[in-house]
């Protein structure tokens, strides 16, 4: 069993990780944009985010792609990483609400409260027990036809990425804190059969794969998002 940082140390690393968050662009950003690409956002009412950290996908997405009437509920567990991006959206505040989780794999919402769900690269530092528990939530938080996004790390493709990725794991064994307690997983197989997957990628940047996932909740009363 893969062994991964409690609630507490997570909180505790990105207590002190903060900002420096946002230097992971460089491998992230082709995957969120792509995730962002899948959503169908210009029609969302209401998106929730779980682990959100310094607030820079929900400042992007209340900036450029929703419309003015749309919600962004955002939670993280850590208070830096809140403080931060309570900052980065004041200006839309009216519309957006940041909250601190206690660790609790939940999205912060009622349910089916939310149209969108989004989390990037937050399950590949959850053991197995909070993705199940998470995506298991997400049916009960997002309204029939919405979407689920997720983006995680994951094993990329080429001979460069199988050396990075070895790298990688090694590293995570030995010490998770030394990977910020992520390591590389096979996102699509902890998703139930119910959802329907509409969109299924992995890029991979310098060795560093990132799988994107998106899917659609649809079951007998649901309307298309
Ligand atoms: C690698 S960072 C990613 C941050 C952001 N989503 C991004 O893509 O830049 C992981 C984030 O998940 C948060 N996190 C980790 N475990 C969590 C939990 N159990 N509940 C809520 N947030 C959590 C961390 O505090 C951190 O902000």
């Amino acid at each position: 069993m893969v062994r991964t940082l409690s609630h507490s140390q997570a909180r505790a690393f990105y207590d002190r990780f903060g900002a420096k968050q946002d230097l992971q662009g460089w491998y992230e950003d082709a995957a969120v944009d792509d995730l962002v690409a899948h959503l169908s956002l210009g029609d969302a009412r209401h998106v929730a985010e779980f682990g959100c950290g310094t607030g820079r996908l929900a400042a992007r997405l209340l900036a450029s792609q929703l419309p003015p009437w749309a919600r962004y509920t955002a939670a993280d567990q850590s208070a830096t990483m809140v403080g931060l991006a309570r900052d980065r959206t004041r200006g839309d505040s009216t519309r957006c609400q940041v909250t601190q989780g206690d660790g609790t794999p939940r999205w912060p919402v009622d349910d089916g409260a939310a149209d969108r769900l989004l989390s990037t690269y937050v399950t590949d530092l959850l053991s197995d027990e909070d993705i199940t528990a998470l995506l298991t939530d997400a049916w009960r938080a997002l309204a029939p036809g919405g979407l689920l996004g997720l983006v995680s790390l994951t094993r990329g493709e080429g001979v460069l990425s199988r050396v990075v990725t070895g790298l990688w794991e090694t590293a995570h064994r030995l010490n998770p804190v030394w990977v910020g307690g992520c390591r590389p997983l096979a996102l699509r197989g902890y998703l139930p059969d119910r959802w329907t997957v509409t969109h299924h990628r992995v890029l991979t940047v310098l060795g560093l794969g990132s799988e994107v996932l998106v899917a659609r909740k649809v079951d007998a009363g649901s309307a298309a998002a």
